[in-house]
């Protein structure tokens, strides 16, 4: 199973991909965690981005391309992918098609602003290993801290209210032109299924339609 989430920034994409990715045995490729990585580790490519990102601008087209290009090539996405977090422009998603990667379905969460802003602004991470938690929505079992492994929980920089106002802005602009673009091409040749899921209610009953919609459309 080859797929995206799509989603506004604080729609669940990272939350429901566990889930989904445990489910179908395939490698998450999140792109905003594989560059927070780089920028923790130093990296010349982390270097680069660390700016674009804290003030929540998206990173080059360049840039990211041939990133997700080349996790693609890695042996663990043989059997099926699903990228979190890309494309988040017509220049990527057509960059899929170019390489010769066929998607199997997209799937848009859909919540709205004024609730993205709650949960963003609430939201607390473990760096190290992606996994998210929110103050009132998902606490952890001991305040401040990893339910694995005890670890200090973070509040990534990007969250702060008006970066977050920057990130909706932006998504609004530069990503929404994509929900049309894969609506109005589902199903064609070497086009992806669309499906479109309400992110607002409790985090497993998401999962269960995101579930529900892959079995009744599934090819696997
Ligand atoms: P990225 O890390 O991808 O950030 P994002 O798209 O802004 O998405 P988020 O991670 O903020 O939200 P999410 O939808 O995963 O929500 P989550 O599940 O955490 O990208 C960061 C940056 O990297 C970008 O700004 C850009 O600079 C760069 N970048 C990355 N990819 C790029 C690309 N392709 N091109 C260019 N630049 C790129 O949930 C949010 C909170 O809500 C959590 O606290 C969670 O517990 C809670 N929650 C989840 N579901 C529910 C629910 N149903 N009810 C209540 N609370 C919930």
């Amino acid at each position: 199973m080859r797929l995206v989430l799509l989603g506004c920034p604080g729609a669940g994409k990272g939350t429901q991909a566990k889930f989904i990715t445990e489910k179908y045995k395939i490698p998450q490729i999140s792109t905003g965690d594989t560059l927070r990585a780089a920028v923790n580790a130093g990296t010349p490519l982390g270097l680069q981005v660390k700016k674009t990102m804290d003030e929540g601008r998206l990173v080059s087209d360049d840039i990211m391309i041939q990133l997700v290009k080349d996790r693609l090539q890695q042996p663990d996405c043989q059997n099926g992918f699903l990228l979190d977090g890309y494309p988040r422009t017509l220049p990527q998603a057509n960059s899929l098609i170019d390489n010769h990667i066929d998607l199997d379905y997209v799937i848009q969460i859909k919540v709205p602003d004024e609730e993205l802003i709650k949960r963003l602004s609430g939201r607390r991470t473990h760096p190290a290993s992606g996994r998210v938690y929110h103050v009132l929505f998902n606490p952890p079992k001991i305040d401040g801290k990893d339910d694995i492994t005890g670890e200090p929980l973070i509040q990534r920089i990007d969250d702060s209210e008006d970066t977050i106002k920057n990130r909706l802005a932006i998504y609004h602009k530069q990503t929404e032109p994509l929900v049309n673009y894969y609506k109005e091409q589902s199903d064609q040749a070497h086009m992806p299924h669309y499906i479109e899921i309400d992110g607002t209610g409790a985090m497993s009953d998401v999962t269960e339609k995101i579930f529900s919609a892959l079995d009744q459309k599934s090819i696997f």
